[in-house]
């Protein structure tokens, strides 16, 4: 599937998000068109602070003060998101499009059994209760790889190890079977090993359940094998876009390169990303492409099937 499919289940477009902070406007999110058709994963990728969590709370409308999205589209189910009424939001947010937020510890409340947890969604967006919410809670928690579910489900989040607790958050997102699911960062706090098995449970339920899928990632690595399109993000802008295997092959953009430069080979020692405002080095070598910082924001260029860069030069 290609960025060009019309059945684009979420399709954002022109979106613009930003700080209005004492100090001045961030512009966090610049320009940022994306479609995400279903049964598909596209992947947002860049370094810290580039956009990704704030393009994705955008979508779900929870930009925290003093951020506010103040231009652009946000397409689902032929309707644009951005003017829903907020009773109509609160409909779709964990219903029809649901989020694993960046930090799974602070994803679920301590003080609540995980049961009681997954029962609160479903009781919102499913009415369901008592045994009911309980057997459906339970089938959840099978399908995202809990052993002996039935009494996991009493247990409070500290009784579980974060590998058991990140698969909870995800059963949280899955419960009411949403068609857009944005994961963000789903594995950064876990351990290689719990990574890849989290890694994998998410890529089988996408694919069972055909949901449209924004997957974060600061790691091209991480993405490689579970995003069908990447879209790298670069100071609130996403500089190129394209199939996984064209970004890998043909990648066009110097801060792609450099992003795949990152990635660790064998025999190689890993190399860190360069920080964006406090490398000079980073600075003089790709003044032209990071010109991105300044207010000129050049349009995506076509430059092979569903392969789109933006070019400073
Ligand atoms: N509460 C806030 N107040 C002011 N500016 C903010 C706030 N939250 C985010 N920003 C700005 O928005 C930019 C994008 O933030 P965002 O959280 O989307 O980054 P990210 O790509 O998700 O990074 P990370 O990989 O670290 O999670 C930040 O660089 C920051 O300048
Ligand atoms: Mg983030």
């Amino acid at each position: 599937m290609t960025t060009t499919d019309c059945s684009a289940c979420l399709e954002i477009s022109g979106l613009n998000t930003y700080f209005f902070t004492g100090d001045g406007i961030i512009k966090a999110v610049r320009d940022l068109d994306l479609r995400v058709p279903a049964a598909t994963t596209v992947a947002l990728v860049g370094e810290s602070g580039c956009g990704k969590s704030i393009t994705a709370l955008s979508v779900l409308r929870l930009v925290p003060e003093p951020g506010r999205v103040v231009a652009g589209e946000i397409m689902f189910n032929g309707e644009d998101l951005l003017k829903l009424p907020q009773l109509e939001m609160r409909r779709i947010r964990g219903n029809r499009i649901a989020m694993i937020f960046q930090d799974p510890m602070t994803a679920l409340n301590p003080v609540l059994t995980i049961g009681a947890q997954i029962d609160e969604v479903l009781a919102l967006h499913r009415a369901l209760t008592g045994e009911q919410a309980r057997q459906r809670g339970i089938a959840i928690l099978e399908q995202v790889g809990i052993p002996r579910p039935a009494q996991r489900y009493d247990d409070y989040p500290h009784q579980l190890s974060g590998g058991m607790r990140q698969r909870v958050v995800i059963a949280m997102a899955l419960a009411c079977d949403p068609a857009v699911l944005i994961a963000d960062e789903p594995t950064t706090a876990l351990d290689v090993t719990i990574q890849a098995q989290i890694m994998a449970l998410l890529a089988q339920q996408q694919r069972q359940r055909r949901m449209a899928t924004i997957l974060i990632s600061h790691d091209l690595g991480v993405v490689a094998q579970n995003a069908a399109i990447v879209a790298i993000m670069y100071n609130g802008m996403i500089v190129e876009i394209a199939p996984v295997a064209t970004i890998f092959a043909a990648a066009q953009h110097p801060y792609t390169r450099q992003l795949l430069d990152c990635i660790p080979k064998p025999g190689q020692r890993r190399q860190r990303l360069l920080q964006r405002s406090n490398d000079k080095h980073q600075t003089e070598q790709f003044s032209a492409p990071f010109a991105a910082r300044g207010e000129h924001i050049p349009p995506m260029q076509q430059v092979a099937d569903g392969h789109c860069v933006r070019r400073w030069s």
